[in-house]
């Protein structure tokens, strides 16, 4: 399974990557800190290679799918986990903001899919985007709006990319709470929070129920990624969520 994770340098994409090699697949690592990349590679095994790539710029989607073919043979598998969720008020969040959310998380998903397209339909391959609970099984959290805005753009970015292209399996991952590995692989998203707003929107994500107070175990978000790409085009997972269950009554 030749393989392109994007977004691998930490978090869950990291964790995916890694995983992804240990399982058995040939695997190319793409995210923008290069360093953090070959420390990945050496993780994941010989024949991983760390390739440099910033998502929301054309150029470099394009030679970094072209660094990945010549290193693999060709893609079999994409796997899209960039993801950014500035915490802010919607009252708050200015357009640099609006721009930034959506160049990461929707255009350059766009972007690295259009670059792989060629690949991936010649292998009849897969395609999984990484994509949150908050766009499609709960209201927008209050604090993180634009980010659930994106992701429900994104979702539907996966249903018109399938509609073009049926000959390429897209299927949409629906993520719950996860703080991925450790180290390196523990999730990045939230470092940036400004701490106060923090303290002030997480008991209302509590007291409405959006979050459960466990997190999903990354390792089986790992194997269900890897069953999806197993199954390639002949397979139709539309889409698959992995979230904790409800604490009981
Ligand atoms: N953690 C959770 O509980 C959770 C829940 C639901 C959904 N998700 C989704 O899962 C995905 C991963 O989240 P995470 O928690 O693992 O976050 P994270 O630790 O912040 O990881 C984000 C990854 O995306 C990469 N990235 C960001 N901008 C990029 C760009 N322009 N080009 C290339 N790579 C870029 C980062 O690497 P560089 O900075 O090196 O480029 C990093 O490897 C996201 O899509 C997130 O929305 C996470």
């Amino acid at each position: 399974m030749r393989t392109v994770v994007v977004g691998a340098s930490s978090g869950l994409g990291r964790c995916i990557g890694v995983g992804l090699a240990q399982r058995g697949a040939h695997v190319a690592l793409l995210a923008r800190r290069r360093e953090r990349l070959d420390d990945a590679a050496k993780e994941a095994g010989p024949g991983t290679v760390a390739i440099a790539c910033d998502a929301t710029d054309e150029e470099s989607c394009r030679s970094a799918i072209t660094d990945a073919v010549a290193a693999l043979g060709g893609i079999d598998a994409l796997v899209y986990a960039p993801g950014i969720g500035p915490l802010a008020r919607l009252v708050d969040t200015d357009a640099p903001t609006w721009r930034s959310v959506f160049e990461t998380n929707v255009m350059g998903a766009a972007l690295v899919t259009r670059a792989a397209l060629h690949h991936l339909t010649e292998s009849h391959g897969t395609a999984v985007y990484l994509s949150s609970v908050s766009a499609s099984m709960t209201p927008p959290w209050p604090g993180l709006g634009a980010y659930a805005v994106t992701k429900a753009a994104l979702d539907k970015l996966v249903e018109a990319w399938r509609a073009e292209h049926p000959d390429v399996a897209f299927s949409r991952l629906v993520v719950g709470d996860c703080g991925g590995g450790e180290g390196d692989s523990m999730t990045e998203f939230a470092n940036a929070w400004d701490t106060e707003l923090a303290a002030e929107v997480m008991p209302e994500w509590m007291a409405r129920k959006y979050l459960s107070g466990s997190l999903i175990d990354v390792d089986h978000l790992v194997n269900m990624v890897d069953a999806v790409l197993r199954g390639g085009a002949s397979m139709s997972v539309p889409s698959i969520t992995v979230a904790p269950r409800p604490p009981a009554k």
